[in-house]
């Protein structure tokens, strides 16, 4: 039997790389998982394919969070385990970021959790398998002079998981959560980012030194913390960085 029996995910940013992983594995474990993004024709291939129920959704649209926890729950029933995965990086330092990626950064990633969140924890299973999965980043750590609002906004999200899991302590209902901080992982964003940036560029070095990640990497750990296995985990921050922050 799997670890994810009878229980059922949902993940935003499902269409690629990271959730794309955190879905199949979690469908391989026995899960019914529904796939968000807003990349349409990826995002049913990748639900398609984990036999799952894809959902288009902008994690910024309130409104859209709210229809999609309860399409989820009309489609499957109940809703165990919440994934907020979806992200994006604009590079700039300080002086060269316009404020307008600056906001996109923090909505996306910042706000789109806490919506995810808000709408999803009064319909969570509150019977122990509920779980909550914040995708945080080793850039919400450490400093990286080249991301400084991505390191915001994910140094925002490792916060307010904690207070999140304190709350829901506080309520005695069961549902736990925490985030997940990657360093450098093999998806389409560092691609696409390792493409762009000049060879010399800060922070390309401590990718180099320290390999890159898989994403079966963190979807591992994204089914230790959604499943049985993790259930005295609660209100922590999980690095997988192959030693990046260590020292
Ligand atoms: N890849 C890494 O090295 C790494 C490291 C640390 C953290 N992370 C985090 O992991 C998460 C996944 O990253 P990835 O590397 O798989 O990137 P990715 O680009 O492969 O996938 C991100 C997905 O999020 C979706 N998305 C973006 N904005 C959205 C929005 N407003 N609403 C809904 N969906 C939206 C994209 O369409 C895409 O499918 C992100 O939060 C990222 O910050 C990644």
């Amino acid at each position: 039997m799997g670890k994810m029996e009878g229980k059922v995910a949902l993940i935003t940013g499902g269409a690629s790389g990271l959730g794309a992983e955190d879905a199949r594995v979690l469908a391989r474990e026995g899960a019914k998982v529904v796939v968000t993004d807003m990349q349409g024709d990826l995002g049913r291939a990748v639900a398609a394919e984990v036999d799952g129920l894809f959902l288009e959704h902008d994690v910024r649209d309130e409104a859209r969070w709210h229809e999609v926890v309860a399409e989820t729950i009309k489609a499957y029933g109940r809703l165990d385990t919440l994934v907020n995965n979806a992200g994006l990086v604009r590079f700039g330092t300080i002086e060269a970021l316009p404020y307008d990626e600056f906001r996109l950064q923090v909505d996306v990633m910042l706000g789109g959790t806490f919506l995810g969140c808000q709408a999803a924890l009064p319909h969570m299973s509150k019977d122990g398998s509920g779980a909550i999965i914040n995708m945080a980043s080793v850039g919400g750590m450490k400093g990286i002079s080249t991301i400084p609002a991505y390191a915001g906004a994910k140094a925002g999200v490792i916060g307010m998981t904690r207070s999140i899991a304190i709350h829901c302590r506080e309520q005695g209902n069961r549902i736990r959560c925490n985030s997940i901080a990657p360093g450098g992982i093999v998806t389409p964003m560092t691609a696409q980012a390792l493409a762009q940036l000049p060879q010399d560029a800060a922070g390309l070095d401590q990718i180099q030194n320290f390999g890159m990640g898989q994403p079966i990497d963190i979807a591992n750990m994204v089914l230790y913390l959604a499943c049985d296995d993790g259930r005295h985990i609660t209100g922590t921050n999980i690095v997988i960085d192959n030693g990046e922050t260590a020292g």
